[in-house]
């Protein structure tokens, strides 16, 4: 490490900064699955100059930086270089406002989401960000990656979340544009520059985000459909029912659910028998009487109709959230399945039936032990694809099956990356689901705002 740099930053980063071995292994990779990297040093600024400061010595050593939240992140995104410093995020939390006339909260990129949940409902109000890694995220992951999750079908992506920003800049330049007006076209809308660029941009230090008005009651129900062709009849008739009540629409393949379920035996099966495909539907509304009766009978008539074989709706939260459970046991797949090639395309919903019988036979044909799960915010579009081949031990053929799984993605018209992002797990592939003139101005945008390309060098694009 270059001597003059590690001096400076001492110098300018007192208490802030360590190098080498004193850096916590925990900091050494993000939930990727990537094998761990210790980088030259790790910086924890607690404020915005201390960011600015870190970056504009980055800046001008030329060493790259490595932006890290809550290192939830499945695409490598915050994983580490051994030439590069990680800044971590992780000390600059707090909810530094809640405007209740506005229906805006400030907040600092580190804090957790589920944080900014519970504080928004504390507060009478509602944030319709969600996400399986809600208590180890931070808003600035979130909003790094544009997180999508499970109410995106009613409240839409991370990007929609948010409005207004403040970021450094790659020369230590700190642009503090913390709008909280819904409306504001004064020229461009510089914010969404950085939503979604996974760090390559710009460091997120804080954020003003839009909350909603808090429903009055939620619940949810677990419905067993025969086939996947059910699954669409049922969404049409949810979304047309249940117009902004439905903020749910999740997908099991039967895959998932027989593996999670026999798994995992702390959870409640909704079901004994098995069906074709399962769906988790959530209804949120502003009275719980009537909530219950309109989930209840698009239930109905969706049994009437022939679109669920069986339902179960929860009567409690206890029993909404025992459902969720089958869902979010997602947590639980390195401790089930071992290492993992794991996937978040986005497909048209009219593919996607025959897609997931297509791809779970060729992983099949292919290595016959295969474990492959499917599953996914259907209702988004954007299938989850999980798999291990236990033969294969700790020499999982990533790249094989990356290859395979992206071969049909790119034939099908669909995206590498509904939700997790590039990071470096996806880069070879991203030619796959965007032009050479749309990857020609995303390496332009990138020249201008990091002209010495240090932040999170090697993510994303190739420049
Ligand atoms: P990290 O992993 O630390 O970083 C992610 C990326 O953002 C990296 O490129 C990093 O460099 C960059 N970054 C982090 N903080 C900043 C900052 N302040 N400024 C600039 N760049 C920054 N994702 C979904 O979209 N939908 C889901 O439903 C979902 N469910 C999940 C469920 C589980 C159980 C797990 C483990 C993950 C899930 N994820 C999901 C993935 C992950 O939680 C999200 O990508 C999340 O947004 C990452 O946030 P983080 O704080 O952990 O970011
Ligand atoms: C999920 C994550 C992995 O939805 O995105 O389970
Ligand atoms: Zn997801």
């Amino acid at each position: 490490m270059n001597e003059e740099f590690a001096l400076a930053l001492k110098a300018e980063l007192a208490g802030a900064v360590v190098f080498g071995a004193d850096i916590p292994e925990r900091f050494h990779a993000d939930w990727s699955g990537l094998a761990p990297v210790r980088p030259l040093a790790l910086i924890r600024p607690n404020r915005t100059e201390e960011v600015a400061a870190a970056l504009q010595l980055c800046n001008r050593f030329g060493v790259p930086v490595i932006p890290q939240g809550g290192l939830t992140g499945l695409a490598g995104g915050a994983q580490p270089r051994a030439d590069g410093v990680v800044l971590s995020l992780d000390r600059m939390t707090g909810i530094e406002e809640i405007d209740t006339v506005m229906a805006t909260m400030t907040v600092m990129a580190g804090t957790p989401l589920g944080t900014i949940q519970a504080a928004a409902e504390e507060a009478g109000l509602f944030f319709g960000l969600d996400l399986g890694a809600r208590d180890s995220c931070t808003i600035g992951g979130n909003l790094a990656t544009n997180a999508g999750g499970n109410r995106v079908i009613r409240f839409g992506m991370a990007r929609e979340h948010v409005l207004g920003l403040e970021v450094v800049l790659a020369d230590g330049t700190i642009v503090r544009s913390l709008n909280k007006m819904l409306k504001n076209n004064a020229g461009y809308d510089l914010k969404q520059f950085f939503i979604g660029s996974e760090g390559t941009l710009g460091i997120v230090t804080r954020a003003v985000l839009r909350l909603q008005g808090k429903p009055g009651a939620m619940t949810s129900a677990f419905c067993g459909c025969p086939d996947f062709d059910a699954v669409l009849a049922l969404m049409r008739s949810a979304r047309r029912r249940m117009g902004p009540s439905l903020t749910s629409f999740e997908v099991m393949w039967p895959s998932f659910y027989d593996f999670m379920t026999k798994g995992l035996a702390e959870l409640r099966r909704p079901f004994s028998e098995a069906h074709g495909a399962y769906v988790l539907i959530e209804s949120s509304g502003l009275n719980a009487e009537q909530n219950t009766e309109l989930l209840q009978s698009v239930l109905a008539d969706a049994l009437e109709e022939g679109f669920i074989s069986d339902a179960v709706l929860a009567a409690s939260e206890r029993d909404a959230r025992d459902l969720w459970a089958v869902r979010e046991s997602v947590s639980e797949y390195s401790r089930l399945m071992g290492p993992l090639t794991a996937f978040d395309v986005g497909l048209s919903s009219h593919v996607t039936g025959e897609f997931v019988r297509e791809i779970e036979a060729t992983f099949k044909a292919r290595w016959p032990d295969a474990i492959v799960l499917s599953y996914g915010h259907i209702g988004d579009s954007n299938l989850h694809l999980v798999s291990n081949i236990p033969s294969a031990g700790d020499h999982q053929p990533h790249d094989e099956i990356a290859d395979l799984v992206y071969g049909a993605v790119g034939r099908a018209g669909g995206t590498i990356s509904a939700e997790h992002g590039i990071g470096l797990l996806k880069k070879p592939y991203l030619a796959l689901t965007r032009t050479p003139e749309e990857l020609a101005v995303m390496e332009r945008i990138k020249r201008a705002l990091d002209p010495n390309n240090i932040l999170n060098t090697g993510k994303v694009l190739s420049v």
